[in-house]
């Protein structure tokens, strides 16, 4: 199959897209190499893909020959409030909108990505799909107008849409905004990390092997339309993330506390029942495995220098 990848430099993105070349498939990769972190980083990500550079709220998406497309580009993190808002609009709403527009023309589904963080602080928990969505961050907001978004051009031009809601991946290649980053660089040199609030907030981390599958197998078998979490089996707060990645690393961190963040949830905990059904997909990997990868490569990349 020929796929489009887009945010095919960023973290879940190149992972995606390696999975897909290993796998067989012809990809091509877009992303506009956005300088939310290190440039260096997407480049290295991006190292052994066919990547165009291209920022798609300006630019139309070829999908001459396309079978499909998977959307990940996209403004990440929920402490989104505030001057940064209209990136977030514009990498989140607008670039969306022009891939919708183009991929309904030419009638190619999308899988794209959505976020646990359209679910606020949950009515339920485990949380389904349908729990009412009242999103607490600014980020959330583009991301559940994203999934409004495509349900309005499924039901006027006919896109076949399906949108996936990832819940914390972590993994190789993770952001180094992100908290695991955060505490795994600090473990390494020998800085520290700031906890938002007491630390006791929690998590359906969720191992980025397994947010590809997930994702392979929305655009393999999912029904047009289609709505999943994909989350990890193990919640865990930040203060238990901690102190596996001490045992882990055989090193201890240094932590301090400053208050909670605003758009932070307290709690997610994904109830993955119906991709379970529908995809026969679950996640496989515990988080004392997965932390253990993901060390491993973080301890590599600051050996290789
Ligand atoms: P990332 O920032 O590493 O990757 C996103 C990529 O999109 C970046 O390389 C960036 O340069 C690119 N991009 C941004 N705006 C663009 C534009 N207008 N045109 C072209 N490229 C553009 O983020 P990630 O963590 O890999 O997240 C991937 C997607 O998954 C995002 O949409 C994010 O909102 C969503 N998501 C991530 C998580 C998570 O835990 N990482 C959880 C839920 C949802
Ligand atoms: C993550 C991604 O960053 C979002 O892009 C994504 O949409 C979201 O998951 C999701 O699941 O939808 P978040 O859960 O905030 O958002 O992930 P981290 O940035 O890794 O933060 C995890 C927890 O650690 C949060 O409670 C945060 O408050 C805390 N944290 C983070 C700190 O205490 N200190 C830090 O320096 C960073």
């Amino acid at each position: 199959m020929r796929y489009v990848v887009t945010g095919a430099a960023g973290f879940i993105g190149s992972q995606l897209a390696d999975t897909l070349v290993r796998a067989g498939h012809d990809v091509v990769g877009v992303d506009s190499f956005t300088d939310y972190y290190d440039v260096a980083e997407k480049e290295e990500n991006a190292r052994e893909l066919d990547i165009r550079r291209a920022d798609l709220a300006e630019e139309a998406l070829d999908l001459v020959g396309v079978d499909g497309v998977f959307h990940l580009a996209g403004q990440p993190g929920v402490r989104s409030f505030g001057d940064v808002f209209p990136l977030y609009v514009r990498r989140n709403l607008l670039a969306t909108h022009r891939v919708f527009e183009a991929a309904a023309a030419a009638g190619v589904r999308v899988v794209f990505a959505s976020s646990s963080s359209v679910y606020g602080d949950a009515e339920a928990y485990p949380t389904p799909e349908d729990a009412v969505p009242q999103p607490i961050s600014p980020y959330g907001i583009t991301k559940l107008s994203c999934e409004q978004l495509a349900r309005a051009y499924a039901t006027g031009f006919g896109l076949d849409a399906v949108a996936l809601r990832y819940f914390t991946v972590y993994g190789p290649r993770q952001r180094p905004d992100m908290f695991f980053r955060r505490v795994c660089d600090a473990l390494l040199d020998g800085g520290s990390v700031e906890i938002y609030g007491s630390g006791e907030q929690s998590r359906s981390f969720t191992e980025v092997g397994d947010a590809v599958d997930a994702t392979i197998a929305a655009m393999e078998r999912a029904p047009g339309g289609a709505l999943y979490n994909v989350g990890g089996g193990e919640e865990a707060s930040m203060l238990e993330a901690i102190a596996l990645l001490e045992q882990i690393s055989g090193r201890t961190l240094d932590v301090s506390h400053t208050g909670a963040a605003a758009g932070d949830v307290r709690r997610t905990k994904a109830d993955v029942t119906r991709i379970r059904a529908a995809l026969g997909w679950e996640p496989r990997t515990s988080l004392a495995d997965g932390l253990n990868r993901m060390w491993a490569w973080a301890s590599g990349r600051v050996a290789a220098g």
